[in-house]
């Protein structure tokens, strides 16, 4: 059975990432586990190397230690010994001897494609080698697609360079920059941020005038944000040898884990844009030579481009694949992850890739339970779940060594595919697939689909197993699965609701949208549909440029549905907007109720839950969680246990909620002394707070049909009340929803009443 979960065009981008239990297949317990042959690996010779384009290779003059080190002033001894003890550690990475040509390369270009294996030492140390450079004179900028990497990459960096991380101190000459938490300071040399960030800052200074390079990481993930940093970049880059405003051009350097140089050198040589609809180059991949495709790119290129490859260092992997296809992948990753740990020596830790929390945190469980049960002379094993969700001190434990006689199982979805390395990974266990999104032009509705992995995805999976040494993957498919795999991920802005992406554009006064230089062009249908919504939400004027409330919304680091909510909610004649911004909050994590697997925990947590639930729906329900939570004064963990509510959730909810008060103050939309919203809204507040609801949620609205089946306003849809909510099986005139989802059939989820007045109102006003 494939299920599938989706979500309409709405989704909460606060923490980066939203998804939904329904595509997880049931969690069972295993009967039994069976012991895996050992298999059987051999050592492999490794090499570098690195070709800079159109370019003599310098003299390899190996440094002794960074030139920027010295000039640290008050920098306390102990920042000093950890950086000398991590120096050997740096020399050794694969790039290492490559930072000579490196800085020549970027000397004479400005634009640098960069390849190299996850690993390799690309995003910790190329700031680093360009720090002294003469042109270097201001900020480095390296953006990361997650949150999670750009902070542990920030803390790595700053170690190695004996640094502060963010702080006043002159010898603070790291920073990083995440969504609702900044560290930076006025030293910051090496500045990692998140995609979202750098093109907030892209906003707010068009010519990065702050910058001497800008270093865009990981851009073969190709998240829409990438995209958008890439064609600005090259507005940029392209304008700046006429602009004057400089001291130094702005370096530019691309860095990719995989070898799609060709298109990248292509975009950036370039200098009009092409309206027709380019595909990356379509080449089947090949595990041991996709990298050496680089090579060849790089022999063509222009001469302000120069491109480079360093060959990672990779151990053998041995792949086991499972004889008959399996819907249930938790339990047979359960079974190998015991079958390993009790037949494997230590140390070596094992990562799996799972498609996100619900898996993650049932398999956490179920391993918990079974080590319990385990004798006292095996070894312990230490599961950590690892989702962008997570609140930022869990996800930095994944880093930490294990304690003594202990095997990490660290149970990840995607982000630890490249963007993350954890260190000591010697056994991978990949289930192949992931959430991915994916727009549906017709409907309107964005989906968050459990989909197999591409093979290029699934190389890299098996990849993080011999970073250190040989090791093994555990592919929870069939070899025929694997073959019939795409070869790569298609690029997420050929898939997902450009709303948010169009607004970003528009607020940077890009007004001619259908023609700006993408790496590779949406389709026109989904471009003109992103342009309507924006229209619908007011975000845009009748001539297509970006309106007062547009703007507003374009600096909230939501999607424009939730910005539209949040800005209504301001309105005097609403009046709720602390309200709003406790339940976009809520909806920021997956979800704040736990997911309980039995029956009869079930109807306990129903009786324990439901002095929460509100007969208005889900979202005055989300209110209330919210509102009792952060009023508890005593235990507020002990509060989560009683009720059934995810601790671990809660704590992220705060978080972005404390995050969003602060950005509602800096746009003045809220006053310094309103933090705690009104406790039990009385009826007219929660009808306000359903409007604002609906106000941005307008294509997500349904009304009841004489049988008694729900259809969507815009689209008409049949959809079914989710079971999942609070209104399960009641008969109201209209509902507005959160998203939309398939298990066989179609379900809107998190949902309230409305009235059918109030929709029809909107509807027509917007038409
Ligand atoms: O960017 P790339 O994947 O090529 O490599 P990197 O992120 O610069 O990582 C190079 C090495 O630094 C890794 O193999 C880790 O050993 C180490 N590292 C770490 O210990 N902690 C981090 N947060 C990041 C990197």
């Amino acid at each position: 059975k494939e299920t599938t979960s989706t979500t309409p065009k709405e989704k909460t981008r606060i923490d980066g990432i939203k998804s939904k239990s329904d595509a997880e297949p049931p969690i069972e317990r295993p009967e039994k586990l069976n012991k895996p042959k050992k298999p059987q690996v051999a050592p492999q010779a490794t090499n570098s190397k690195f070709k800079p384009a159109q370019q003599a290779r310098p003299k390899n003059k190996q440094t002794e230690g960074p030139r920027y080190s010295q000039q640290a002033q008050n920098v306390p001894p102990h920042l000093l010994k950890k950086r000398d003890e991590l120096l050997p550690v740096r020399k050794s990475l694969p790039i290492w001897p490559q930072a000579d040509v490196i800085k020549a390369a970027l000397k004479t270009n400005n634009i640098l494609v960069l390849t190299g294996e996850t690993g390799s030492g690309k995003s910790t140390q190329l700031p680093q080698f360009l720090i002294d450079e003469p042109w270097c004179t201001k900020c480095i900028a390296i953006t990361q697609p997650r949150k999670v990497a750009a902070i542990s990459l920030a803390r790595r960096v700053a170690d190695e360079m004996g640094s502060f991380m963010g702080s006043q101190s002159p010898a603070a000459k790291v920073g990083y920059s995440v969504r609702f938490d900044n560290a930076t300071g006025p030293s910051t040399k090496v500045k990692f941020l998140t995609e979202g960030m750098l093109l907030q800052e892209m906003l707010r200074n068009p010519a990065m005038s702050q910058y001497s390079a800008v270093v865009v990481d990981e851009v073969h993930e190709r998240s829409v944000n990438v995209d958008l940093i890439l064609g600005f970049l090259r507005n940029l880059v392209t304008g700046q040898e006429s602009a004057s405003a400089r001291q130094h051009p702005l370096k530019v350097i691309v860095m990719s884990a995989t070898a799609d140089v060709g298109s990248l050198v292509k975009f950036f040589e370039d200098s009009q844009p092409s309206p027709t609809t380019e595909k990356p180059p379509g080449n089947p991949i090949d595990e041991s030579t996709s990298l050496k495709q680089a090579e060849v790119a790089s022999q063509a290129v222009a001469s302000r481009i120069s491109t480079c490859f360093v060959e990672g260092r990779q151990y053998p992997v041995k792949t086991v694949y499972l004889p008959q296809p399996t819907q249930d992948w938790v339990e047979s990753a359960l079974k190998i992850i015991f079958q390993l740990h009790y037949k494997e020596p230590m140390p070596g830790d094992i990562l799996v890739f799972l498609t996100g929390q619900d898996t993650i945190e049932g398999l956490e469980k179920l391993i918990n339970d079974y080590a319990e049960g385990m004798d006292k002379d095996v070894p312990k094993l230490l599961a950590l779940p690892l989702f962008a969700a997570l609140p930022q001190h869990a996800q930095q434990r994944i880093f930490e060594p294990a304690p003594f006689r202990t095997r990490k199982v660290i149970l990840a979805t995607n982000i630890a595919e490249t963007s993350v390395t954890v260190p000591g990974v010697r056994f991978v266990i990949d289930c192949g697939k992931s959430k991915i999104k994916q727009f549906r032009n017709r409907l309107g509705l964005e989906s968050l689909l459990v989909k197999p992995i591409s093979k290029s995805a699934a190389i890299q999976r098996k990849g993080r197993a011999g970073r250190e040494a040989p090791g093994q993957c555990y592919r929870l498919y069939t070899e025929d699965g694997y073959n019939t795999m795409d070869e790569r991920t298609i690029p997420e802005i050929l898939r997902c609701d450009l709303s948010q992406a169009i607004l970003t554009m528009k607020a940077r006064g890009v007004d001619d949208v259908l023609n700006f230089p993408f790496l590779d062009r949406p389709p026109r249908e989904a471009l003109e549909k992103a342009l309507l919504q924006l229209l619908h939400l007011q975000a845009l004027t009748e001539t297509g440029s970006i309106s007062e409330t547009g703007l507003k919304i374009s600096k909230f680091p939501l999607t424009p549905t939730l910005g539209r909510v949040l800005v209504e909610a301001a309105k005097p004649e609403r009046d709720c907007l602390l309200d709003v911004i406790d339940i976009i909050s809520a909806l920021s994590v997956e979800n704040v109720f736990l997911n309980l697997v039995t029956e009869e925990r079930k109807e306990e947590a129903e009786e324990a839950r439901r002095e929460l639930y509100r007969r208005e729906g889900d979202h005055l329900t989300l209110l209330v969680t919210v509102q009792r939570y952060a009023a508890e004064q005593t235990d507020r963990k002990i509060w989560c246990d009683k009720h059934f509510v995810s601790h671990r959730a809660m704590q992220t909810v705060m978080n972005v909620r404390k995050q969003l008060q602060q950005q509602c103050m800096q746009q003045k939309l809220l006053s310094k002394d309103d933090t705690q919203s009104e406790l039990a809204p009385s009826e007219a507040r929660s009808q306000a707070i359903l409007a604002c609801m609906l106000r941005g949620f307008i294509s997500n609205t349904a009304r009841m049909m004489p049988d008694g089946s729900y259809k969507t306003l815009m689209g008409n849809q049949t959809v079914a009340i989710h079971p999942s909510s609070v209104l399960f099986g009641r008969k109201v005139e209209a509902i507005v929803f959160n998203e939309f989802v398939f298990t066989g059939k179609a379900w809107a989820r998190g949902v309230s009443v409305v009235q059918l007045d109030w929709v029809t109102e909107v509807v027509k006003a917007i038409m």
